[in-house]
């Protein structure tokens, strides 16, 4: 018997610290496709997509919800923080979509309750050696399922195990809370009453995504996945410990949702066209000069989710090629490369020396060790936002583009050139 697998899934996927311009570009293809399916990390993403100039923040709805005709699921990898999702929701259909009618929630996934967010802050706070984290609860509500303690979403339609569940959790949380962080209590009746409006507010959404998303390829419909955060930001494959709780990589675009290797047909890098990361921890190309402070100011670089100046540097063409190799990347999408505008010269790191040595691959645990070596490119001073073909660009543009793909093997098959949908150049 032949075993015939269906494919018809594209990834969408970070390849540096986060904040590459993804939800732009899941916008974009989410018009092409019959779903989007979001699969790991939760609220400490802040997904912004403009649409005729009307600005969204998306923490925890797939940035696809704004695409009428496009069903959205949240995977059973996502981290639900219940009243951030609601929240949403409600903001989103005051916009006039159909929320409702159009999201499925993943009865696996893991709730972010209220402690959880108190965990995250109080452990940031009594830490000399801080992540920089988001403070949204991420972290230990990733923590309980590895302990197994979580509370999922389909555990809220089962009363009693809910109950028991949040009593033995509370008993260990409220312990520590009071004992380790001198912080308050938290008392069962409030949690329960909290989980069970949300209960209430979202039953007609909750399913086995895993299995509908398989029936739906099955059936012949196409699916976008779509990550959160980035390559550098992996547990395993990012910068450790200076990373998030989840596998933003290709691993945990399968994990997340249940789909299987077989299923996927592209793999897309979002990569920006200069790197930014928010938080401490390593970034060999960051420029903390003048330099650095213009791309901040160009690219409007402050984070969407804590609003926090995010740090600026060049493009590091090993830090690409790692995550073309953990992800298997098909293209990348380059993006916002109009913020490049009026640098005489533009930086890029074409490799690394490591204890005086060239190397070619992207030490994950001796990253804050290594040297970049640049190269200097021209830049341009036109303003690039109404080009829509790749020969509209200037040639310093365009060469840049070109430079990078020769350095790193990866063929930029879109430039975005500004935050708008039809600032997207295809090639
Ligand atoms: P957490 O995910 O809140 O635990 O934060 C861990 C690290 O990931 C911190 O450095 C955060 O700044 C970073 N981080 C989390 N989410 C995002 C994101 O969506 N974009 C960029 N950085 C993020």
């Amino acid at each position: 018997m032949k075993i015939e697998v269906n494919m018809g899934c594209k990834v969408l996927i970070g390849t540096q610290w986060g904040d590459e311009g993804k939800a732009k570009l899941i916008d974009y293809y989410s018009g092409k496709v019959d779903i989007v399916a979001r699969y790991q990390g939760g609220p400490n993403a802040g997904h912004t997509v403009v649409v005729d100039g009307r600005k969204y923040v998306f923490h925890l709805l797939p940035s696809g919800i704004i695409q009428k005709n496009t069903k959205c699921v949240i995977g059973n990898g996502v981290v639900i923080d219940p009243e951030q999702l609601l929240n949403e929701i409600a903001e989103v259909e005051e916009n006039g979509y159909d929320v409702r009618g159009n999201l499925l929630i993943s009865d696996a996934a893991h709730l972010i309750i209220p402690y959880h967010r108190v965990f995250d802050g109080a452990m940031e706070d009594n830490s000399d050696k801080k992540i920089g984290t988001t403070k949204r609860g991420i972290g230990p509500c990733y923590s309980d399922k590895c302990l197994r303690v979580g509370i999922r979403v389909g555990d809220l339609f089962n009363p009693g195990y809910l109950e028991a569940r949040l009593k033995e959790t509370l008993a260990g949380k409220n312990l520590q809370l009071t004992k380790i962080f001198s912080k308050s209590e938290f008392e069962l009746k409030s949690v329960k009453e909290m989980l069970v409006k949300f209960r209430d507010e979202i039953a007609g959404m909750v399913t086995n995504t895993q299995y509908y998303l398989h029936k739906s390829i099955d059936e012949g419909k196409t699916v976008l996945l779509e990550g959160a955060q980035g390559t550098a930001l992996d547990i395993d494959h990012g910068t450790y410990p200076f990373v998030t709780s989840s596998n933003p990589t290709i691993g945990g675009a399968l994990m997340g949702t249940g789909l299987n290797a077989f299923n996927v047909d592209e793999v897309i890098g979002i990569t920006k066209a200069y790197v930014t990361r928010v938080g401490e921890g390593p970034f060999p190309t960051e420029d903390l000069g003048e330099d650095g402070e213009l791309l901040r100011k160009n690219g409007a670089e402050f984070g969407a989710t804590t609003g926090r100046p995010r740090r600026c540097g060049w493009f590091d063409v090993e830090l690409l090629k790692h995550a073309k190799r953990v992800n298997g990347l098909s293209n990348i999408a380059l993006t916002k490369l109009d913020v490049l505008k009026g640098f005489p010269k533009i930086k890029v790191a074409v490799g690394y020396k490591l204890d005086g040595k060239k190397i070619d691959y992207f030490p994950t645990g001796r990253i804050d060790a290594i040297e970049p070596v640049y190269e200097e490119l021209d830049g341009w001073d036109e303003d690039i936002m109404e080009c829509t073909s790749f020969n509209d660009l200037p040639e310093n543009a365009r060469k840049y583009v070109e430079f990078l793909e020769e350095r790193t093997g990866v063929r930029a098959s879109i430039v975005s050139v500004g935050p708008d949908r039809n600032s997207t150049i295809v090639r």
